[in-house]
């Protein structure tokens, strides 16, 4: 068990690092150190960020060795220094910061190697090594966010994902009643997912899939941004001052629109789920069509709960891991897939797509489960809990398969749109 637990860990590893390599390899030295928005920090921020976090907790830590760097510790730290500050620190160049990295990995290997992975709840299942494989996915699609805001030529090309099929229900009805949400034997899931305990749900009907381009691109034209009724107070001040008019990195052409990804614009494709919208959009959109957002019990009742067994599954086709035929996961496509582009990864209750292509907000706030008890630090979750940051689920096109869950549970500021983040609706049955 440990041999194999310990190769297990060696792929995800290095899994990680050949995707960090190459969005870190793709563009110059010119667009590793500048920044590309305010909202992010430099490329090779970032690298040396998973860098550090891998010294501190594994070589550190776990390992009990000496530091490599100690020095720049306060410089990668994110709750010392914000992202719109981080150009003017002292960094790491991109050479540098290529070595650090590598120093620090040749040193875990030999960790990994050495070190028992039992006796001590943070080493347990291989959590801590678990834990940074999926920090530097979770940077490395931070990354991917940072290259769609780059403006320039392409430089990152992938397959189109694979083609929308029909869906025949639009909604799926889920029964009331408890269901297990969350998780207590997950081996590498984050704080903020345990532990599992028990919710009533009050029955309710979800869409089967995301909100599409097209079903947006009504909204917009119905004059959906300049009705004040459809949208909160908070998202009616902010849709004012930011003058939201459309999702971002969509251009207006008369009544129809164009996308800009990754350094190609295009036509936008119907049947994809719309992306870059924020919270609030997501909120007045839902209120058009006289629908709501699901809460966040909703979501993964959705996702998880079998009504024929009253189970909750791991991911909503089942106790597997992803694989290609189950969600558009990890970058292997450079965009959500069409609706219905997944039928093996479907849940029990017939609703599509909760896995892969777009973030999905949820109405509800960030918040610990009954129980909650932060580990390994109180800055993984536990300091973001409050009304300030909603929850979102699922994960994206850009999200790795060793980082996302059904019980995974991310959030943003509602205003936020350059993550890769969509939504469905909900409403009361
Ligand atoms: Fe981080």
């Amino acid at each position: 068990m440990t041999e194999e637990l310990r190769e297990h860990v060696a792929e995800e590893l290095l899994r990680s690092r050949a995707r960090s390599t190459a969005l870190t390899d793709a563009v110059d030295e010119h667009d590793l150190v500048r920044q590309h928005s305010k909202l992010m920090s430099p490329l090779v921020w970032d690298l040396a960020h998973i860098g550090n976090q891998e010294e501190l907790w594994l070589v550190r830590d776990v390992g009990g060795r000496e530091p490599v760097r100690s020095d720049i510790d306060e410089y990668y730290d994110a709750f010392k220094y914000g992202r719109s500050v981080r150009p003017e620190l002292p960094l790491l160049n991109p050479k540098e910061a290529r070595q650090y990295v590598g120093d620090v990995r040749g040193k875990v290997f030999d960790v990994l190697e050495k070190v028992p992975l039992q006796g001590r709840r943070l080493v347990e299942n291989g959590f801590a090594f678990g834990m940074i494989v999926q920090h530097e996915q979770q940077h490395d699609e931070t990354m991917l966010a940072t290259h769609q805001l780059r403006t320039g030529e392409p430089v990152l090309h992938a397959p189109a994902p694979p083609r929308g099929k029909l869906v025949p229900a639009t909604e799926a009805f889920i029964p009331g009643g408890p269901f297990e949400m969350g998780t207590s034997d997950e081996p590498w899931a984050l704080d903020n997912e345990r532990p599992a305990h028990t919710v009533h749900v009050d029955a309710f009907f979800i869409d089967t899939t995301p909100v599409t381009n097209a079903e947006f691109a009504e909204f917009v034209l119905a004059g959906g941004y300049d009705d004040r009724r459809l949208w909160t107070e908070a998202g009616w001040e902010h849709r004012t001052t930011a003058k939201l008019v459309a999702p971002r990195f969509w251009q207006r052409e008369g009544n129809s629109f164009t996308r800009t990804a990754f350094g190609v614009t295009e036509p936008i494709v119907p049947d994809e789920p719309v992306v870059h919208v924020c919270f609030h959009e997501a909120q007045a959109y839902a209120t058009w069509v006289g629908k709501r957002l699901p809460t966040e019990p909703e979501w993964e009742k959705a996702a998880r709960f079998d009504p024929e067994t009253g189970r909750t599954r791991r991911y909503p086709w089942g106790d597997g891991e992803p694989t290609e035929l189950h969600a558009n996961l990890g970058q292997r496509h450079l965009r959500p897939a069409p609706v219905g582009a997944y039928p093996a990864g479907v849940s029990a209750s017939g609703v599509h797509q909760l896995i892969g292509d777009v973030w999905e907000w949820t109405s509800s706030d960030f918040h610990g489960y009954p129980g909650f008890e932060a580990f390994p630090y109180r800055e993984y979750s536990e300091v973001f809990f409050g009304p300030d940051y909603k929850v979102l689920r699922g994960g994206s096109f850009g999200t790795d398969k060793s980082a996302i869950r059904a019980t995974f549970r991310n959030w943003d500021y509602p205003i936020r749109r350059q993550i890769f983040a969509g939504f469905r609706c909900a409403r009361d049955a």
